[in-house]
């Protein structure tokens, strides 16, 4: 039997990338941080220690929490953070989820090394027919050469952009592309004829990708730890946050075949539009190919940067698996519709500041208007405690406005700043309307929900119109995810059963956004019963 108790130490580890060392932050000493594994229907136990000198805490993304959100993790919203010497236990329960999910880091930028896989295995069996013989990881990841642990910082105090990162990474190495990457390159060993079930996680910070192996056809059968309805595909589309799995079946006798991920949506300066690689290695390949990277040819599957209409058709093909065992929980009616505005935007620089985002502004995102600012204290602990939620609670939907056509450069889009969250009755069919109104429209959005699962139950380019949109939602299988990827200039509805009573972080996956103050939340009450409550707060809570 496997313990489901784990420790996890915060410490510093000298790492060496792309011939440059620099100390990291790490888990136990690993990057990238060893992986959680636990059963269906487990209570798990998290020690985690800062034996670090800065302030650090841990999310496990995806994790519903449910009555737990004293263990959900992201700084200043469910808990204050664990302090230098301190430690603090996250407990809770998995239940009604399985498959691939995360952990990260959720403070400052220190995600960017501090992550790893959490994977809950099902009580019954796969549903769908196929003998996995092994099981792989491939997570996603971004290096800085530089450190990144004070970047928000920067971001905030100047407005300005961070640097883009100097690879991608495959379970953290960079791969033979990158200077001084061969030894760096992540291979997997495979024989013919089996199947591998691929566990994906982009832990990248700020970009979307696509992945894809020469020669070889992926399989889908699970998202964000909820099955779908299996398809073949030869690429995938995967915002930060968002997790897969697939299966491969290995149908190649010998030779060394690259498996690669690039952004989907970065060629505007100053993004990186650079490849990391791996290899799958068939038991009687050389290493040819890893050392001459000349002959390094990538997959002919893998989308181009900016094929919009390959990222957009497979969206589309994800459809939550909908079995009478697995029935698809997508409220058919709703108890009350919000919606929230995504914008990225200038703003003018404020007379005592310096500004360094774009023509003497600074980029500030909000939602509804209001880019969130981080409070001093849990914003949950203040909740439970029923202290007045002070500074501008809360934030009042829906505000809706349309940005067509407002030149950034010559008008004022300037947001309100604040700690803004809407609240809901315990049990509220809730819909969000996701509009993104960003003037810089190069990107989507990946706005993830803490505490729930939702249901895509429509997306579209343009503005979202109710009376043309609503009918042509799918209310039978929409997928079920934590994570969506807005579409650029456009719009996602999502459905959410609020039955889990907490403060519940909702933000930008794209980790600069965030920090520009893409975020926001909401509250939802406990019910009348016993079992509709917020569990007490832990005796280790860790204070501010
Ligand atoms: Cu994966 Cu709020 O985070």
């Amino acid at each position: 039997t496997t313990s489901n108790h784990y420790h996890f130490n915060v410490e510093w580890r000298n790492i060496t990338r792309l011939c440059s060392t620099k100390p990291i932050l790490t888990v136990n000493g690993r990057y990238p941080g060893p992986t959680i594994a636990v059963n269906e229907g487990d209570n798990v136990q998290i020690k985690v220690t800062n034996g670090v000198s800065i302030n650090t805490t841990i999310h496990w993304h995806g994790i519903k929490q449910v009555r737990t959100g004293w263990a959900d993790g992201p700084a200043y919203v469910t808990q204050c953070p664990i302090r230098p010497g301190q430690s603090y236990t996250y407990k809770f329960t998995v239940s009604g989820q399985r498959g691939t999910l995360w952990w990260h880091a959720h403070i400052a930028w220190q995600r960017a090394t501090v992550y790893g896989a959490f994977i809950i295995y099902p009580r019954m069996p796969y549903p769908f027919a196929a003998p996995v013989d092994a099981e792989v990881p491939i997570i996603f990841g971004e290096w800085w050469n530089l450190p990144v642990e004070g970047i928000e910082d920067e971001m905030k105090m100047y407005g300005s952009g961070p640097n883009s990162s100097d690879a991608y990474t495959i379970n953290g190495l960079p791969g033979s592309l990158y200077p001084c990457s061969v030894q760096d390159t992540f291979v997997q060993m495979v024989e013919y004829g089996k199947t591998y079930m691929l566990r994906i996680i982009n832990a990248a910070l700020n970009d979307e990708l696509f992945f894809a192996i020469a020669n070889h056809t992926l399989t889908v059968v699970e998202i964000d730890a909820s099955y779908t309805k299996p398809f073949d595909t030869e690429a995938i589309m995967i915002t930060p946050g968002q997790t897969f799995t697939v299966l491969l079946k290995t149908n190649q006798h010998n030779g060394m075949f690259v498996m690669a991920a690039r952004p989907y949506l970065t060629t505007v300066f100053p993004f990186d539009n650079s490849t990391t690689i791996g290899f799958l290695k068939y038991n009687k390949a050389t290493t040819a190919l890893i050392t001459n990277t000349s002959n390094i040819i990538l997959p002919h599957n893998l989308p181009h940067m900016e094929d919009h209409a390959y990222a957009t058709k497979f969206v589309s093909q994800l459809r939550s698996l909908g079995t009478t065992q697995y029935p698809c929980k997508v409220p058919k009616n709703i108890d009350k519709r919000v919606v929230i505005t995504i914008s990225l935007n200038l703003e003018d620089c404020p007379t005592n500041k310096t500004c360094k985002g774009y023509n003497g502004k600074r980029f500030a995102a909000a939602m509804n208007n209001q880019s969130f600012v981080r409070p001093l204290t849990s914003i949950l602990e203040w909740h439970y405690r029923n202290y007045s939620l002070t500074q501008d609670f809360p934030l009042k939907p829906p505000h809706v406005f349309d940005y067509t056509g407002v030149d950034p450069l010559t008008h004022n889009l300037n947001p309100n700043f604040g700690t803004k969250l809407f609240a809901v009755e315990y049990g509220t069919r809730l819909e969000i309307v996701l509009q993104g109104t960003s003037f810089l429209n190069v990107e989507n959005h990946p706005i993830h929900i803490h505490g729930h699962n939702f249901f895509i139950v429509g997306t579209g380019f343009g503005n979202f119109n109710a009376k043309k949109d609503i009918g042509r939602y799918n209310l039978v299988d929409p997928p079920e995810r934590n994570t969506v990827g807005v579409p650029m200039g456009g719009w996602a509805a999502i459905r959410i059963n609020a039955n889990n009573p907490g403060v519940w972080f909702m933000h930008c996956h794209l980790e600069e956004h965030t920090s520009w103050g893409l975020a926001s939340g909401f509250i939802v009450k406990s019910g009348a019963k016993p079992s509709q409550r917020l569990l007490p707060p832990p005796d280790d809570l860790p204070q501010c």
